[in-house]
């Protein structure tokens, strides 16, 4: 039995589809301006990848900010409780997640069984989330994929105090005009939006083990820093890209479903 999930975030569109407990295939696109095409394309790129048809799959569940605009979804499910469920099945003794993703940020604390306790998110400022990156890397001059490395080189690392994305921008270039280095900046930026998060993570509670996904988990600079931040254990999904535990939730939940019925 074949069942699909499908997370489209505000950044990045994901599919994932599972043959009973093993992941047959997944793809990650750029969301552009259409969810309901890119939806399309995403499923129908791991499809092919699985070498089946969307008849195939016995159900499939929707999630992410465009979870409204999937057409072929037979039922949606909230981003938090995918993140949950995602975490929680590749690390069963995950007992909160943090997912940093392009628009938002959130804290979900995990009972036991992986169902969701608690949690929190900033959806309201950029400078807790991916995009603070992203802007950030533009101004740099950087690829958002060199952030890690170029951190990893630092030797103080900058303190930036701006809470605002657009001052903080301005922030990174005075620096640079004082003589700091690109590495020392970049450590900064990480431990910036680690603070963001942590304050985020700490109002809900969290107990380690922290489980962290979204894109931003791709970054060990930003990982370490929040783990450093917190004083908490923080975990990477296991065999998993922590980008598409959004859309595994959301394929674990169509699995759920249809052993319901
Ligand atoms: N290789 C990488 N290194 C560092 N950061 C990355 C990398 N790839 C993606 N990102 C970050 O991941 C973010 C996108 O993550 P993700 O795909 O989880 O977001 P999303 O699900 O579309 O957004 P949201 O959940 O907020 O709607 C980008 O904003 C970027 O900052
Ligand atoms: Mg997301």
């Amino acid at each position: 039995m074949f069942y699909g999930g499908c997370d489209v975030g505000s950044r990045t569109a994901k599919a994932v589809i599972i043959n009973e407990d093993k992941i047959a295939s997944s793809a990650l696109l750029d969301t552009g301006s259409s969810p309901e095409v890119v939806a399309g394309n995403v499923m129908d790129t791991a499809l092919s990848e699985a070498g089946i048809c969307m008849e195939d799959l016995s159900r499939i569940v929707g999630t992410g900010y465009g979870r409204r605009r999937i057409p072929f979804a037979h039922a949606m499910e909230s981003e938090i409780s995918c993140h949950g469920l995602a975490a929680w099945w590749s690390n069963p003794s995950a007992r909160a997640v943090i997912d940093i993703g392009g628009q938002d940020a959130k804290a979900i604390r995990l009972s036991p069984d992986g169902g969701v306790i608690r949690y929190m998110y900033n959806d309201k400022c950029a400078s807790g989330t991916g995009r603070f990156l992203e802007i950030m890397a533009e101004a740099l001059g950087l690829p958002l994929s060199a952030l890690e490395e170029t951190g990893d080189k630092a030797v103080k690392r900058c303190v930036l105090s701006s809470q605002c994305v657009i001052f903080a921008e301005t922030e990174v270039i005075s620096l640079l005009n004082a003589g700091r280095s690109i590495p020392d900046v970049v450590a900064g930026l990480h431990f910036a939006l680690a603070g963001r998060v942590a304050a985020l993570a700490r109002g809900i509670g969290v107990e380690a083990p922290v489980v962290m996904t979204g894109g931003v988990a791709k970054n060990k600079g930003v990982f370490k820093a929040l783990s450093e931040t917190l004083g908490l254990e923080l975990v990477s999904m296991s065999g998993v890209d922590p980008q598409l535990a959004g859309a595994l939730g959301a394929v674990l939940k169509a699995r759920e479903y249809a052993n319901r019925c």
